[in-house]
């Protein structure tokens, strides 16, 4: 058998004949593109059997992405269907406005035989996508499409899921793309898959998206790089930039914009794998109290559920595990969730798609009774697979009856313990059996769903089955083979649709591990079994960097590592920077040395409660970035190219994926390597960088720098001619909420305006931006008559939706001033200020935050 598979793997490919050769027919413009034939004149790919004749259609989309999509001419072939609808706006404009013709971003130009073409940009012939000298190949279960790139070892970002460094490796490199429940294997493929790669060119920048669920790979090598599937159809998307972030602004149009999370859930959270009785819960909740630090939301992994013990509770949403476990009795979780809640903080428990396999257990009934599993290949058998609770079978989420059972199942749970969000895992579908443990496959076709000749992933020695289910498994639309990736999409969209139900239309938290495009709309993510190592927490870094370009912002690292234990130090570095992560939540495995903030000594839980208190204190711009994210379509971590893509080392920067920007005016230069006091940072060029904490001008830019970082130390520098609004931290967000406010001013160094924004609601309602319940208040400060001594700071109020507010104001840092004697004054009233080290100024004031504020302050130089 294994020969066979060698044979067709490597001989068969080198018995082919020359490369196919496909010529472009009937081209014509239309409405909104072109339509032309392409059909194949002489050779053949590597497998034969190529598809004679194909369709072509070109869209305009906008005047920043165009989209070409290949089709069979013939036969219909599998195409992805669109999944979160609300906010997948991939259908073509009806018709294309006239203005779009004039002001396309870009030109496409044809070759016809052999077919290829080439987008570039139309204000310079910069090409952007070009197919010519590629292979092109159009078989059945290997289709390859991809681009050249005018310069050798160019800057490409995407391909993932992945822990590897944020900029991909050009020497050859092979990244596959293919959901799998993996520990985190450096370089390999892991619980997501998003053919989508981002270049950065001289300070320009491109990308392109291929809409694509199977199997795939993307080939780089220095001059090219080549998309390979193994099915559906070519439909590439090509958008233009020119910048890093409208590149991602057009991605994110096309696969939908990132949603706001509720306020809570950007608050700190605590899970493990191994609580084992609701006594210990609570006490972690308890001792996080009397140690002040601030906690949000506590999580509950598999063990509250009663594993494998079906005789209580079993009308409990234990999906794949039964009910709750005797030491998590249900009247006393209810008691403790109330309790939680009482305080202002939340619960989540897991939930894995697997479903005990056991008559009399409700789940599985009565899946049974309305025949939503997925089948085997013979479409009557439900496939079954082996997960923590032993053989179980699993919901096809795209069968319209499965989002009944569902919501029966998440609804009677939450009726019992109001739970404030789900997390779901194993969703790959992560399997123990490889395919199915139902016995022997019932087909062993050569080139069938099960044994496509070309495998990605098989460079780890795996197959499309390795420890997931059967690729020829079938679901109400399709089969595995072409829906395996899209799993998480249809559970993450029922999940939601419940959850917003039950709760009276209140944001809940959905916390996924399986990802698709499209599901940073409705959920987080977090990165999986990483290892409490530091090249764990160096790829966090990474991973949350490429999450953002895929649209998934809120997402984040088990801080401190999952697997393995971590060391004071480690832990202590993994804080620091996990307290920036747009998720942050500490989760640790089963048996592993706890590692729960409090537990080292008290000079930890003093540094933890600084770093955690400082998270508290930017919750506020955090959810401002987030509003801006979701309605601007952006990210909420960037790399420094993403803001600086003219700096002056760009060919430097576009390598750095060590350090990162919180927004687009701090950078965080966390120490991610063990032992080591102090980091060497880039400042990119242009302004001033000013120590977070202190206010000292550190750098002008355009230049590496070793900082001082002792092990409690996280460097943090804020950007000049910004504006951050900080709020007093409280042990939760709620409370954090409704504490004063203040300003942080970084002074503008050129006689530009410094620039801030404050996005308001109340925290938790859905659609509040749609329905204009929201407020947004813009800061500003402007120097006054050309003269940087004198400077004026306003706010304007740009949307008053949502004025539930009380916050006040009560001070003002401003770093930067120029002299050392200052007055502040507001409506002719003199306001009491502070000058301190390097030369920062405090102005004290009580004014509400959404009444006018107008402060001008005068220096004496
Ligand atoms: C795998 C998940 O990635 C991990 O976070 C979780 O603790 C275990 N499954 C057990 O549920």
């Amino acid at each position: 058998m294994k020969l066979l598979l060698l044979v067709i793997a490597f001989i068969v490919p080198l018995l082919a004949n020359a490369d196919p050769v496909y010529r472009l027919l009937n081209l014509k413009a239309t409405d909104v593109g072109y339509t032309a034939d392409i059909t194949l004149q002489e050779g053949s790919g590597p497998y034969g059997s190529d598809i004679k004749n194909l369709k072509l259609e070109t869209t305009f989309e906008s005047e920043d992405t165009i989209r070409i999509k290949i089709t069979d001419r013939d036969r219909r072939r599998w195409e992805v269907p669109k999944v979160v609808k609300t906010k997948q706006p991939t259908q073509p404009p009806k018709k294309v406005s006239i203005l779009w013709f004039a002001f396309r971003l870009y030109d496409i130009h044809f070759e016809e035989k052999p077919f290829s073409f080439e987008i570039k940009r139309a204000s310079s012939g910069e090409v952007l996508f070009s197919t010519r000298g590629t292979p092109f190949v159009y078989f059945d279960q290997y289709i390859t499409i991809g681009t050249t790139f005018p310069k050798p070892d160019p800057n490409l970002y995407g391909a993932g899921e992945r822990a590897a460094p944020f900029r991909l490796e050009t020497n050859n490199q092979r990244y596959t793309m293919f959901n799998i429940d993996n520990p985190n294997f450096y370089k390999e493929n892991l619980y997501g898959t998003h053919p989508f790669f981002l270049e950065f060119r001289d300070g320009r920048s491109s990308g392109a998206f291929l809409l694509n669920s199977n199997a795939q790979d993307i080939i780089v090598n220095n001059q090219s790089l080549n998309f390979i599937t193994i099915g559906g159809i070519i439909d590439l998307f090509v958008f233009v930039g020119p910048s890093p972030s409208q590149v991602v602004k057009q991605y994110h149009t096309v696969i939908g914009a990132p949603f706001i999370p509720a306020f809570w859930s950007l608050g700190w959270h605590q899970s493990r794998f191994g609580y084992h009785n609701i006594q210990e819960v609570q006490q972690v909740v308890q001792k996080y109290k009397e140690n002040d630090l601030p906690l949000d939301t506590i999580w509950n992994d598999i063990d509250y559920m009663q594993a494998c013990e079906i005789h209580h509770h079993h009308h409990s949403l234990s999906l794949g595990l039964q009910g709750f476990h005797d030491r998590y009795p249900e009247d006393q979780m209810r008691q403790f969730v109330d309790k939680l809640h009482a305080n202002n903080q939340q619960y989540i428990v897991i939930v894995d798609p697997g479903i005990k396999k056991q008559v009399g257990y409700r789940a599985y009934d009565e899946g049974v009774r309305d025949d939503i599993f997925i089948k085997r290949s013979d479409n009557k058998t439900d496939i079954v697979n082996k997960v923590w609770p032993g053989l179980c079978t699993f919901p096809d989420f795209t069968n319209p009856k499965c989002h009944q059972y569902w919501d029966r199942l998440v609804s009677d749970f939450l009726s019992r313990v109001p739970i404030d969000g789900l997390w779901l895992d194993m969703n790959e579908q992560s399997g123990f059996c490889d395919g199915e443990c139902n016995g022997d496959p019932i087909i062993k076709n050569k080139f069938s769903h099960r044994n496509p000749p070309y495998v990605p992933g098989s460079q780890f020695g795996r197959n499309l089955n390795s420890k997931t289910l059967s690729s020829d498994a079938i679901y109400s639309i399709g089969s595995n083979y072409d829906l395996h990736n899209m799993y998480p999409l249809y559970q993450i969209e029922s999940t939601s649709r419940t959850l917003q139900r039950t709760r009276n239309n209140k944001r809940a938290m959905i916390l996924t591990r399986a990802n698709f495009p499209s599901t940073g709309t409705l959920s987080a993510h977090w990165t999986g079994d990483n290892w409490s190592n530091w090249l764990s927490l160096r790829m966090s870094l990474s991973g949350i960097l490429s999450m953002q370009l895929f649209g998934i912002s809120f997402v984040g690292s088990d801080i401190c590592g999952f697997q393995e234990d971590a060391t004071y130090e480690l832990c202590a570095r993994w804080t620091q920077v996990g307290s920036l992560y747009p998720f942050s939540r500490n989760h640790n495995g089963m048996g592993r040395k706890l590692q729960e903030p409090y537990l080292f000594d008290q000079a930890f839980t003093n540094m933890a409660r600084k770093y955690l208190y400082n998270r508290y204190s930017l919750l506020f711009h955090l959810y401002t970035l987030f509003y801006e994210n979701s309605v601007h379509k952006g990210m909420v971590w960037r790399p420094l190219f993403f803001e600086f893509a003219l700096d002056k080392g760009n060919d430097g920067i576009a390598r750095i994926d060590e350090q990162f920007l919180l927004g687009s005016s701090l950078l965080c230069s966390p120490v991610v390597y063990e032992r080591a006091s102090s980091v060497r940072a880039y400042f990119p060029s242009g302004v001033t960088w000013y120590d977070y904490y202190s206010g000292e001008a550190v750098s002008n830019g355009s230049e590496w720098r070793v900082l001082r970082a002792p092990w409690d130390h996280l460097p943090l520098h804020i950007r000049s001619g910004s504006i951050i609004v900080k709020n007093t931290p409280a042990l939760t967000s709620a409370q954090t909420k409704k504490n004063p406010i203040g300003l942080l001013v970084a002074l503008s160094d050129t006689l530009d305006d410094s620039l801030g924004s404050l996005y308001l609601d109340d925290g938790d309602s859905l659609n509040t931006v749609d329905l204009g319940k929201y407020t947004l208040i813009t800061y500003r400060s402007v120097y006054q008559g050309g003269n940087r001594n004198v400077f004026r700071l306003q706010n304007e109020i740009l949307n008053l939706g949502y004025t539930q507010s009380s916050n006040t104001i009560d001070c003002i840092i401003v770093y930067g001033v120029k002299g050392n004697d200052c007055k502040a004054e507001s409506g002719g009233a003199v306001l009491p200020t502070k000058i301190g080290p390097f030369n920062t100024l405090t102005v004290n004031l009580q004014v509400n935050v959404l009444s006018k504020l107008d402060v001008v302050v005068n220096c004496k130089p």
